[in-house]
């Protein structure tokens, strides 16, 4: 569904991700690992246009998506979380998810309704009334994921989504992500803790400055203790 090919990418004149390669099938729970610095969020923001590879390319379902503004790119059905929460402070929990509704697309899969969110986070429902404001950090997280699942993406992106939030939330948001891969949404999403990593991917990739150090199936990349070591905080 995704194919980043040899993508490198700059902030002005500082070259930060280097040849960088990554694949995400349809159906599959994708993670990026690496530490502080390592290249995530620029990965997912040049796979999101919002930083523009120089060179290399970004295909979604086949179409070359390089160099085109970020709109069209999500249009075409990719949702991005990014690592601050995007909530709207003083409009409820239900207002902040009405706004979020698109016009279905033809995407092939059950479009998103507040009833189906509540269902996936039903602490959003006891909240619905409540300002977006005044929910907790692990709270205003699920509600950034709603939103961005109400515009039904068929690649969702994720950026750090268990950052800052509590242990039991973490467990929690690791569960609705796990149902999330049984309605068959594919995902990408970087992370630093490998524990929660390991309990929700099928593969993973490791960065560390700005390139791919590793990439292996689950079981594979649990028992290697040497790329854990060598490029991840264990
Ligand atoms: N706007 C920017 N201008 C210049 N350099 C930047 C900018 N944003 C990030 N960088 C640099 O690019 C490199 C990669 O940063 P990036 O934010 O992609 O890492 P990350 O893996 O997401 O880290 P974190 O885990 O801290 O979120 C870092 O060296 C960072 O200092
Ligand atoms: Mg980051």
């Amino acid at each position: 569904m995704l194919e980043v090919s040899r993508i490198h990418t700059y902030y002005g004149t500082s070259h930060i991700l280097f040849d960088v390669s990554l694949a995400v099938n349809q159906g599959e729970i994708v993670c990026l690992l690496g530490r502080n610095g390592a290249g995530k969020t620029t990965t997912m923001r040049s796979i999101m246009g919002l930083t523009r590879p120089k060179s290399g390319s970004v295909k979604f379902k086949g179409e070359e998506v390089r160099g085109q503004p970020p709109y069209h790119i999500a249009r075409k059905g990719i949702g991005y979380v990014p690592d601050n929460r995007l909530v709207f402070p003083d409009l409820t929990v239900l207002e902040n998810l009405e706004i979020a509704k698109k016009v279905p697309r033809n995407f092939g899969g059950e479009p998103w309704t507040i009833e189906r969110i509540y269902r996936l986070f039903p602490i959003l429902q006891e909240r619905q009334n409540q300002y977006g404001g005044t929910l907790s950090g692990g709270e205003q997280q699920m509600l950034t994921v709603a939103r961005t699942l109400m515009g039904n993406p068929e690649l969702l992106l994720m950026d750090e989504p268990v950052e800052g939030v509590a242990p039991l939330v973490v467990k929690e948001l690791g569960r609705q992500i796990l149902k999330l891969k049984q309605m068959g949404q594919t995902i990408l999403f970087s992370e630093q803790n490998v524990a929660f990593a390991t309990m929700i991917s099928d593969r993973a990739y490791v960065m560390d400055r700005g390139r791919i150090r590793y990439q292996g199936n689950r079981e594979e990349f649990i028992e290697n203790e040497e790329i854990k070591k060598k490029f991840l905080m264990v």
